[in-house]
C-alpha cells in the first residue's frame, strides 16, 4: 500500500510527549520526514530514536513556541535537514485550571503565550517554506475547550477559541496559495497534560462522554494524518472533533 505522507516534511510542536509524540509516530510510519520541536529534549531524542528504529525518518530540535526567534530556527533546521517543509502541526499546548477569580496574570499571559501566540508565531515562520512547497498542510491543534466553556479554565478556553478562529482565517488567506489550514478539537484524551487524576475525577470524565470512555492519542493522530495527507486535498478552514462524542451532546 502506499505510503499516506510520502514525500512530507513535518514539523510537530511538542512532538515529544502525548497527542504530538503519536502524530509524529504515525506520520514518520506513512512515509514523512518528521522534526519533532519541544522543550523536552530528552523525550524528544527519544521518540525520534524509536522512529528511526522503525526504518522512520526523524530528528528533534529544541523549541520554545512563545519565541518567534526558536520558531526561524526550527524551519531553517527542518529545511537544511530534510530539504522543504511541508506540513507544519501546532500541537505544543499547557492547561491549568482557574477562573476569572482564581486565575493571576502570569497564570493567563503563559497560556496565551503557548497556546495563542505560539501558533501564530509558527504559521508566521513556516508559512514562506510552506508556499514554496505549493501543496501544504498546517494543521491546529485546538481543544474541546475551544468550543465550549465550563467555570473553571478561563485562559485555556481563550487561548484554544482563538486557535479556532485563527485558522479559518489563514485558511482563507492561503486558499488560492497552496496551504490548507484545518483545525482538530480533541475532547479528553489520557496524556500527561490531563495530570494526575483522582479514581473519582476519573469516573465523572467518562460519565460525562457519551462513549463512556477517554481517547487515546492515536486516535488523535488519525484524524491528524487524514488532514495533513493529500487525501484531504478539497479540505481547509475545516473543523475535526475527535471526542466520543462530546461535542454533539453540548
Ligand atoms: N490530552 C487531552 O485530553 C487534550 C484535550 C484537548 C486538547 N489537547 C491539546 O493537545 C495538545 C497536546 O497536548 P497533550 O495532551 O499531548 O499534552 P502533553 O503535555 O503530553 O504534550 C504537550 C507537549 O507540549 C510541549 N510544550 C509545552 N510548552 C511548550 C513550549 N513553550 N514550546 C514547545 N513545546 C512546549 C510539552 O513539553 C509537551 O511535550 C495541546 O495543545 C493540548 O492543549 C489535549
Amino acid at each position: 500500500m502506499a505510503q499516506r505522507m510520502a514525500g512530507k516534511v513535518a514539523l510537530i510542536s511538542g512532538g515529544a510527549s502525548g497527542l504530538g509524540e503519536a502524530q509524529a509516530i504515525v506520520y514518520a510510519r506513512e512515509g514523512a520526514s518528521v522534526m519533532i520541536g519541544d522543550l523536552q529534549e530528552e523525550l524528544g531524542h527519544k521518540v525520534v530514536a524509536g522512529i528511526l528504529t522503525a526504518g522512520g525518518k526523524a530528528a528533534f530540535t529544541r523549541l520554545d513556541v512563545t519565541d518567534l526567534a526558536s520558531w526561524h530556527s526550527a524551519v531553517a533546521l527542518t529545511v537544511a535537514t530534510f530539504g522543504s517543509l511541508t506540513t507544519l502541526v501546532n500541537n505544543a499546548g499547557i492547561f491549568h485550571p482557574g477562573g476569572i477569580e482564581t486565575e493571576s496574570e502570569a497564570g493567563w499571559a503563559r497560556m496565551v503565550a503557548v497556546n495563542q501566540t505560539g501558533v501564530f508565531y509558527g504559521m508566521k515562520a513556516a508559512v514562506p517554506e510552506l508556499l514554496k512547497s505549493g501543496n501544504a498542510a498546517i494543521v491546529n491543534i485546538s481543544s474541546l475547550y475551544g468550543l465550549i466553556g465550563s467555570a473553571d479554565a478561563i485562559s485555556y478556553h481563550a487561548s484554544k477559541a482563538a486557535v479556532r478562529v485563527m485558522s479559518k482565517g489563514a485558511a482563507l488567506e492561503f486558499a488560492k496559495r497552496g496551504i490548507r489550514v484545518n483545525t482538530i478539537f480533541p475532547g479528553q484524551i489520557r496524556t500527561p497534560i490531563l495530570g494526575d487524576i483522582t479514581p473519582e475525577q476519573d469516573a465523572a470524565i467518562k460519565a460525562s462522554i457519551p462513549m463512556g470512555q477517554v481517547g487515546d492519542p492515536m486516535d488523535i493522530a488519525n484524524g491528524s494524518l487524514y488532514l495533513a495527507s493529500d487525501e484531504a486535498r478539497y479540505v481547509t478552514g475545516a473543523e475535526l472533533w475527535i471526542d466520543g462524542g462530546w461535542y454533539a451532546g453540548s
